[in-house]
């Protein structure tokens, strides 16, 4: 599962003094303490050694998150190296951008894939980074040692921070590493985490989006599954082995280890572990938070999101560039749009507000228990009660605000961007000069090559923002945006500037958004350009792109204010919430929610009972690519060679011991967005399949893990192979990779 950036940042082990196998995201460090033991009998063959070490390489080193830039803080995605030449396995849908951006209608590699026939056909990707995890920490101590009772949210805030950067200089080795400090347990603990981040990371090979997103966003967050669901990249560092930013004389990294891959594939109940950073789970929300969830936040992002896709979808279908320009955009806004409404119903469902009622009751009986808890603890459940209901109140206008005005159209973000250009346009007055002269005109001077630097970023910008850009989609995204906003949004709090634009147009939404789109400059790359030839300020002052945009802004800015306070008054409850809950199940061994850090799950492989009287095996084969197939629908293509393949039964080495070709299978790992691309891994630490999805029957598992119904969806390492070997020849990968098979040997991996 990605990790989406587009859910708001708000977004119980069972047994005593034993860990339970399948619910749990764990910290690297803490296996041999905490599950070492437990996972040897479920079948792990590894030491503890071999697993997480800081001395010498193991499993850990071959686990790497993906993200933008050298200093990334969190990630979207994971990969695992699997050659010594820092090769990367990861899904499809985690490259999907970087396969995009490369995408034109010439060389359409969504729909055709891409397959680099040498290391000098690999192709660069200027934002990515890949962080390897050197080593990481418990800070707690010194990190609490800075804060106490008798501080309010904000002071605690910034005795933090200012520890937390303290922390972070202390141990980049001069600036070699990046070095992050996460909260966990609600700010009850801090663990920090040191990083080597490489910057230079090429794709390798994509198969056809027909192969890599088969079943599209029908199938996405369901079983049964039939995806090759994924992609592959390389990472690339300085001849002396360091990290450099893309160069042609960069080599492929040798890495410290790397996953072996295990052509033996799966049975029921085999262990299973999956490591990579999966990045926000809301395991202790109260009973507060899913009502705010289900009754506030989501039924709003449900409705915008769903009107901004529809709007996208009817001119994606209606002509192949802009379905590629919008391929990412969409993929990713419908993948979020898909897991809202799945959790909506999973909480239902599952009944998971009642559930988090009845811990709520024992916790208040336990804080009433004795004198001192209750002072602690006493008014902790009221607390949250009371900062939720403050959020209700004002969360609406914040995201009709956010997702209809300024975060709608894109015209209106990118209006934004120009704003620091109008401030440079505006004469500066005498009264704000310095009185000696000298300086005045240095002061002057500083400013004309501050305008020149802006104007020539915002000319470079220009392209970027065109590509994968159309005007018309955006017009229609801006008018059903603003028909929902206009509906929805108190009138007394709509943005001044679009409630004098639309009445101007008799309340005619459609109308209003024709007007931008002909007057503003920002709707075309030959209108900005022509702009930037000659910036004026009476341009821009009256462009109603950017009018809109001005408006928008302070009612964000207003919106946001009343919800960020009711968010800090929720800090302090949710921490001592979570303090008391440890202290009252004392026994119990908990595990911290994600938080785009390394952890650790270790399950099974399993089938599942989705309703009453359905089963679902836990494998699923070649065969049902075929019956799903659907020419006339984009979704459901299945490319031709491939299916001769199929009907052939031509799998080479890579069918399983019944002659089948083993697509995608189930296990009972606990994973979340982030974790998309991870690897999931046998007893023996060989590489089995790559994670990629959940399942729509469990969508409520970031807030509550239902093991009975929770799975993750696995797509089999065996049919990657076979995709890059007998479907698109790509033997150079193959031969790379380190295979390992138990008897009888197969027929065609000469080299093991
Ligand atoms: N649900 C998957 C995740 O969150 C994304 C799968 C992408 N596939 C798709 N059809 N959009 O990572």
């Amino acid at each position: 599962m990605r990790k989406s950036i587009l859910l708001l940042s708000f977004l119980l082990v069972i047994s005593l003094g034993k860990v339970v196998a399948d619910e749990g995201m764990w910290l690297p460090i803490l296996v041999q303490r905490l599950n070492y033991t437990d996972m040897q009998k479920a079948g792990l063959q590894l030491t503890a050694e071999e697993i997480y070490s800081v001395n010498h390489s193991s499993l850990k080193d071959a686990i790497v998150g993906l993200s933008n830039g050298p200093t990334p803080s969190g990630y979207f995605c994971t990969g695992e190296i699997v050659s010594d030449q820092g090769l990367i396995f990861t899904n499809h849908h985690c490259g999907y951008d970087a396969i995009q951006k490369h995408s034109t209608v010439e060389h359409d590699y969504l729909t055709d894939g891409f397959w680099a026939a040498n290391l000098s056909e690999e192709l660069p990707n200027p934002e990515l980074s890949v962080s390897f995890l050197v080593r990481m920490e418990d800070v707690t101590d010194s990190v609490l040692a800075v804060v106490n009772d008798t501080m309010d949210v904000q002071e605690r805030a910034a005795a933090i921070r200012k520890k937390t950067a303290e922390l972070r200089k202390n141990n980049s080795d001069n600036g070699r590493y990046n070095v992050v400090v996460k909260s966990f347990f609600e700010g009850n603990e801090y663990y920090l985490f040191i990083y080597e981040v490489f910057t230079d990371v090429r794709l390798v090979g994509a198969p056809p989006s027909s192969v890599g997103k088969f079943g599209g966003d029908t199938d996405n967050w369901m079983w049964p599954r039939h995806t090759g669901d994924f992609s592959i990249f390389r990472v690339y560092c300085a001849p002396d082995g360091k990290p450099a930013d893309y160069s042609p004389d960069n080599v492929p990294l040798q890495p410290k280890h790397h996953l072996p891959v295990s052509l033996d594939g799966v049975k029921k109940d085999d262990f299973t572990m999956i490591w990579g950073f999966p990045g926000n789970t809301d395991r202790y929300l109260t009973s507060f938070g899913v009502d705010f969830n289900l009754n506030n936040q989501y039924p709003a992002i449900i409705e915008l999101l769903g009107r901004k896709l529809d709007a996208w979808k009817s001119f994606m279908e209606a002509d192949t560039k802009v379905k590629i320009q919008y391929a990412s955009k969409h993929a990713s806004m419908a993948n979020t749009w898909k897991y809202l409404i799945g959790q909506t119903r999973g909480l239902k469902r599952l009944n998971v507000k009642e559930k988090k009622e009845f811990l709520e009751n024992d916790f208040t009986q336990w804080a009433a228990g004795d004198e001192q808890r209750s002072q602690r603890y006493g008014t902790v459940l009221a607390d949250l009660q009371n900062g939720y209901s403050q959020m209700a109140a004002t969360i609406r206008p914040m995201l009709y605000t956010n997702l209809a005005g300024l975060g709608g159209a894109e015209i209106i973000g990118y209006a934004l961007e120009f704003a620091s250009l109008r401030e440079l346009l505006n004469p500066i007055s005498k009264k704000d000069l310095p009185k000696d002269k000298e300086m005045a005109a240095k002061a002057l001077q500083e400013r004309q090559e501050k305008l020149a630097a802006t104007i020539k970023n915002l000319r470079e910008g220009v392209q970027e923002q065109f590509k994968d850009y159309y005007a018309p989609a955006d017009q229609k995204v801006m008018a059903v945006l603003f028909d929902a906003y206009a509906h929805e949004m108190p009138f007394e709090l709509q943005a001044e500037a679009f409630v004098a634009m639309l009445a101007k147009k008799g309340g005619n939404t459609e109308a209003l958004a024709a007007e931008v789109f002909n007057n503003s400059i920002f709707a075309s790359p030959e209108k900005v350009n022509a702009f930037l030839d000659k910036p004026n300020l009476k341009a821009l002052e009256k462009d109603p792109a950017l009018r809109l945009a001005d408006s928008f802004m302070g009612k964000a800015m207003e919106a946001a204010g009343g919800f960020r306070t009711a968010q800090a008054s929720l800090a302090t409850a949710k921490r001592l919430f979570l303090e008391g809950l440890r202290k009252m199940q004392a026994n119990k061994v908990f595990y911290p929610d994600a938080n785009s850090t390394m952890r650790m799950t270790y399950g099974s492989v399993q089938d599942y009972y989705p309703a009453d009287a359905i089963h679902y095996d836990y494998i699923s084969t070649a065969k049902g690519i075929l019956e799903k197939e659907d020419p006339t629908n984009d979704e459901f293509i299945v490319p031709p060679y491939l299916k001769e393949l199929i009907e052939k039964q031509d799998f080479g080495p890579y069918a399983d011991d019944n002659g089948k070709l083993i697509v995608c299978f189930l296990s009972t790992n606990d994973i979340t967005g982030g974790n998309s691309g991870s690897p999931i891994i046998n007893g023996k630490g060989e590489l089995i399949g790559l994670a990629f999805d959940g399942n729509w029957e469990a969508m409520s598992g970031d807030i509550a893990f239902e093991p009975a119904l929770q799975r993750t969806i696995n797509v089999d390492v065996r049919y990657v192979l076979f995709i890059i070997d007998k479907y698109a020849g790509a033997t150079r990968l193959i031969d790379e990779l380190t295979i390992h098979k138990s008897e009888p040997k197969p027929i065609r991996i000469e080299k093991i």
